[in-house]
């Protein structure tokens, strides 16, 4: 009987152990690298929803940019959201600043951190280089998440030795408004890794979707080539880009046309997709690259950052 009833306490002991490893991760801190556009709203969100987080970036310079845009972007939302209850938004203000810290050295703060979101420049080896080193510092538990439009996921997990605990969250600008998160499981993303990032998009208060490692995910693998097609349209002096966009507004009733959006996204940043796409998948003419985009790229005309791009913006 004593054997039976230590038997059973055993078998109770090591199936709630196993339960507990196969138990989704709650994810409490968050460490986001990169303090740009993206990388600032992705801590933003993760700040006003609760979450400690710890904004990462190269200089102290850059970060006060960033937590200083960050301040602007929560009045705004406050303005909105606490319209008649303006002591409940500077409430709202304090506690999610309090949440936020930032520090120029990634290494020293990812050993206590859930989730590591990486928002750096779009450029493969740097970012490898990045999750590598973090690889041996973060702790076991850790899941890795990248934030890329365009680059494979599943190469970015090959970096690291965590690849079963590493997924995409791709988030779209500007984050604070923009609803939704792409999920995004490779072929070695764990169920629960992937049901983790999941809450965690959930919790930030952004509506998730799931999408294999494919080339733009949703989003970006039916936009880029819509609007690509579009520049063709006007490269062939089928329509002109005025004519397009309005065409598009009114008739689809997109809020914005091709070109409007083009100038808006970056024509440089639309090229680096396209090439990058186009190298994979060489004969698909979706992916074909626009003699008039990389003109306009190269004469550094990149949409309405430069103050010029398909339209002038001065
Ligand atoms: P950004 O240029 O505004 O910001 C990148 C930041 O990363 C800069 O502040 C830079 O100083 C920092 N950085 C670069 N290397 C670093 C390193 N090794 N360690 C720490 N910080 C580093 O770029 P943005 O637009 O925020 O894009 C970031 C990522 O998000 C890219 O992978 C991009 O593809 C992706 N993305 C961009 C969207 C957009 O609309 N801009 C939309 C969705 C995803």
């Amino acid at each position: 009987m004593a054997f039976a009833t230590r038997r059973f306490v055993r078998t109770a002991a090591s199936s709630a152990a196993a339960t507990a490893a196969a138990k989704k991760l709650v994810v409490k801190h968050v460490t986001v690298i990169g303090g740009g556009l993206m990388g600032a709203g992705i801590a933003q969100v993760a700040a006003a929803s609760g979450h400690t987080v710890v904004l990462v970036d190269q200089s102290d310079e850059i970060l006060k940019k960033s937590t200083k845009g960050i301040e602007e972007s929560l009045k705004r939302v406050t303005k909105k959201k606490f319209a008649d209850k303006p002591e409940a938004g500077a409430e709202f203000i304090e506690k999610t600043l309090k949440n936020l810290t930032t520090s120029t050295d990634a290494v020293a703060v990812v050993h206590s951190t859930d989730l590591v979101i990486e928002a750096i420049v779009e450029n493969q080896e740097i970012k490898n280089e990045l999750f590598k080193r973090l690889d041996k510092f973060a702790p076991e538990h850790t899941i890795f998440a990248s934030n890329t439009s365009s680059l494979q996921i599943t190469q970015l997990a090959n970096s690291t030795t965590r690849q079963d605990r590493f997924g995409g969250l791709h988030f779209f600008n500007p984050v604070p408004m923009m609803k939704l998160v792409e999920v995004i499981k490779t072929p070695m993303t764990s169920q629960k890794t992937f049901e983790s990032l999941v809450d965690f998009s959930k919790a930030v208060g952004k509506s998730p979707v799931s999408c294999k490692d494919t080339p733009g995910f949703i989003v970006n693998r039916l936009l880029v080539p819509y609007m690509m097609e579009a520049v063709r349209l006007f490269e062939r002096g089928d329509a002109s880009k005025e004519d397009i966009d309005v065409a598009m507004k009114l008739g689809a009733g997109y809020p914005m046309g091709p070109f409007e959006l083009l100038d808006y996204v970056g024509l440089d940043t639309s090229k680096y997709i396209i090439d990058g796409w186009h190298s994979l998948e060489p004969n698909n003419p979706l992916f074909a690259p626009s003699p008039l985009l990389n003109k306009l790229v190269e004469e550094k005309k990149l949409g309405k950052k430069t103050g010029e791009g398909f339209y002038k913006y001065k």
